[in-house]
């Protein structure tokens, strides 16, 4: 296993009784309309069949179950996220699977939606999981990848710097009881944010109409594209 595969996991596996609640806490409640309008702006109704890799707890398979989906599967490697899943959605149709990102063991043009939120800054190769998406989707069919990013506006990147850095590593340690955690978090993100071009990324893995759409003063960006 690599390194980052396996820091990745123990940390999902630590802290995955405190994820909900934290990231709640810690987004001030946000994160349900950000999952909730990519979920939109991606066209999820009751035809859909989807796939949500890096499915954590399941709120995106969750929303997208409220907005009529019922062909649902949700696919991640840490087993401790998985268990609150199968805790949270017994009455989802399909099922919760425990597999790597880069290598989806599903059939060729299976599901008609992937979704990945808060998850590709964690994948250990994204290319390879991108490579893997476009296989599994049908043709038509469409990847949305909601990440954080770093805001653009230098007043308000100074103050979300801030919190980043100074209060959520605190508080998110003190609470889940994993400092390492809350530290990567924020350094996950400002690194990805300088070094990966997801857009290009997608592009190389076959994707066209690609659109990008960012939320809440730029710090977290939706991209959606196209088989
Ligand atoms: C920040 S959580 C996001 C969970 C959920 N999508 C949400 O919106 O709350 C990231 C999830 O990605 C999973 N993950 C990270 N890298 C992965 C990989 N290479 N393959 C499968 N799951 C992965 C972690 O186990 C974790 O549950």
């Amino acid at each position: 296993m690599s390194d980052k595969k396996r820091q990745v996991k123990r940390i999902f596996d630590s802290i995955a009784f405190r994820y909900d609640f934290l990231n709640h806490f810690l987004s001030f409640g946000i994160d349900h309309y950000w999952r909730k309008k990519a979920l939109k702006l991606s066209g999820i109704n009751s035809d859909s069949i989807l796939l949500d890799v890096a499915c954590g707890t399941g709120d995106v398979a969750i929303r997208a179950n409220k907005m009529g989906a019922t062909k649902i599967y949700g696919a991640d490697f840490s087993h401790n996220m998985l268990k609150l899943f199968n805790k949270k959605s017994n009455w989802i149709v399909g099922r919760n699977v425990q597999m790597v990102a880069e290598s989806i063991p599903f059939k060729d043009k299976s599901v008609t939606n992937i979704t990945v939120a808060f998850g590709v800054r964690n994948f250990y190769n994204i290319q390879q999981g991108f490579d893997s998406f476009f296989r599994v989707l049908k043709k038509n069919g469409k990847a949305t990848v909601i990440e954080f990013r770093m805001p653009e506006n230098r007043f308000f990147k100074a103050l979300y710097k801030f919190y980043f850095k100074k209060i959520l590593p605190k508080v998110g340690g003190l609470i889940s009881g994993d400092k390492e955690a809350y530290t990567y978090l924020p350094e996950s993100v400002e690194e990805f944010d300088e070094k990966v071009d997801l857009v290009k990324l997608l592009k190389n893995s076959g994707f066209i109409n690609i659109k990008k759409h960012s939320m809440t003063f730029g710090i977290v960006q939706v991209i959606i594209a196209e088989k």
